[in-house]
């Protein structure tokens, strides 16, 4: 049945106005004012904002990491992603040595299909190079539509691979117009001062935060920066936390280079000083890279602000306080790395970003949903309200107040970092694809209903439309 939103004021990178929006088979028919439609239901957002559905660029559900696997999964993460006013989440797809990427590209359908209730897509990550790699690549690109390709330069004898590995995926990112996404840390040094700081007896949480500085976060993204102005390629450096990679995104961007960079609410809100929490409770707070002291906080604010960081992921990667967060009970190094945030990274961002008149309402939108969209290849199609898109729609009360709360949340984990911290603004209703997922806060969704989205290839930040062309399902570069 055809759907008409009513009332609201429609909100999106670029506008903001009073307007009724008309639905029908899951995409976007109409908008104007006073819009009527025969026979179609009635949604009302007056006093509301209506928002292109969030996009989560950076998750990791039912994913294998450190000696255990994440608390959330396709089905839990993503109903609480969709509570949360996000429709579409980019999850990666990690890949083995020696092992087809085709092989973890079905593995990663396995753990989606049929759970996940909003859309989502794959990052691919590159471990090495080799010559059944380069064959398997344009496929994955072209084909399979997973056009953006990871590389960690951290979790050394894990998922790190070596600067050549950085610089060949550059190279063939390049030709067949994806995106290359890295993990900055040095992970070579980090190894050696974790070595140094457990024979020296500390075991405490801290320690993680202490043995990973943000110099070599620093250092890491200008090295990646630079390898990418030599491969003439394009980068996104994920979960950014420091002034030092501000700074080294932003030299890179101004003389030229095609350089984006995410960064994550916790390292907006959160400080290292949390890692000192007593009773082991500094373990909720082990992400990597780590918190950071308070002042970076106003760094990356700004950064949104000025646009030298464009996008803020949750980096949803959920562990139990209990029962896998203290598997690094006496040694730091083996507390599993990661926090819950899908649920909240939208409203976090609307609370304390544009009510707190660190971004306006607009920038609001590019962060959490339009930049996503236009860098991974899923625009026009989704990331903004336009007559021809998916009705991927949020209805939000920019007026509710909420406690955020591991009591209240709907992520499957034990507690919430963002505990006790309140907020002004929440989504009220969800739609994804014209289907209410979220209807008056009561989850309507169903598993499996959410869709594996192909995505376009890389459009340079030169000419940000994606359209017109045929190679992919949303468009992109031509096909080399
Ligand atoms: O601590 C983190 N960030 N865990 C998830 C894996 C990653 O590095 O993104
Ligand atoms: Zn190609
Ligand atoms: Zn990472
Ligand atoms: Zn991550």
């Amino acid at each position: 049945m055809a759907k008409l939103i009513k009332n609201g004021t429609i909100v999106t990178s670029s506008d903001q106005y009073q307007g009724d929006i008309l639905i029908e088979d899951g995409i976007i028919t109409g908008i104007g004012l006073h819009l009527s439609q025969e026979g179609a239901e009635i949604v009302d957002a007056t006093g509301k904002y209506v928002f292109p559905g969030g996009i989560d660029p950076h998750t990791h559900l039912d994913m294998p990491f450190g000696g255990t696997v994440t608390a959330d999964d396709f089905e839990t993460g993503t109903m609480a992603a969709a509570f949360g006013g996000t429709t579409t989440v980019i999850d990666f797809c990690l890949t083995n040595k020696g092992k087809p990427l085709s092989q973890s590209v079905q593995t990663w359908h396995q753990k989606a299909k049929g759970k996940a209730v909003i859309d989502y897509s794959f990052h691919l990550m590159i471990a090495e190079i080799n010559d059944e790699v380069l064959a398997e690549l344009p496929s994955m690109i072209h084909d399979e539509g997973i056009t953006s390709l990871k590389v960690f330069m951290a979790y050394k004898n894990v998922f790190q691979a070596d600067d050549g590995t950085l610089y060949r995926t550059l190279l063939e990112a390049k030709k067949h117009g994806a995106l290359v996404m890295v993990h900055a840390e040095n992970g070579d040094v980090i190894e050696y001062l974790i070595k140094e700081a457990l024979e020296a007896g500390q075991t405490d949480p801290i320690y993680h935060a202490l043995t990973r500085p943000s110099l070599i976060e620093g250092e890491a993204t200008g090295r990646a920066a630079k390898l990418t102005d030599l491969a003439n390629s394009q980068l996104y450096v994920v979960h950014v936390t420091c002034e030092e990679a501000v700074q080294q995104i932003t030299e890179a961007r101004n003389r030229g280079v095609d350089i984006w960079g995410e960064t994550c609410p916790q390292y907006l809100m959160l400080d290292q000083s949390y890692l000192e929490k007593p009773d082991f409770e500094g373990a909720k707070y082990v992400w990597s890279p780590p918190l950071r002291p308070k002042f970076h906080q106003d760094v990356l604010w700004n950064a949104l602000k000025t646009g030298q960081l464009q996008t803020v992921g949750s980096d949803q990667c959920s562990f139990n306080f209990n029962g896998q967060k203290d598997l690094g009970l006496g040694d730091f190094s083996k507390i599993p790395n990661g926090g819950p945030c899908i649920e909240d990274r939208f409203s976090i961002l609307f609370s304390e970003g544009v009510g707190k008149g660190r971004i306006t309402l607009n920038q609001f939108v590019d962060i959490v949903s339009t930049r996503s969209a236009k860098l991974f290849g899923l625009f026009p199609k989704k990331g903004s309200i336009a007559v021809g898109g998916d009705a991927d729609i949020v209805i939000f009360d920019p007026n509710a107040k909420r406690t955020i709360s591991a009591e209240t949340h709907h992520m499957n984990v034990d507690y919430n970092p963002f505990e006790g911290i309140e907020i002004t603004g929440e989504p009220v209703t969800v739609l994804s694809r014209g289907e209410f997922v979220i209807r008056d806060k009561q989850f309507v969704g169903e598993a499996g209903n959410g869709q594996f989205i192909k995505r376009g290839t890389y459009v340079s930040f030169s000419s940000e439309v994606n359209v017109g062309k045929k190679e992919t399902v949303q468009g992109g570069a031509p096909h080399v």
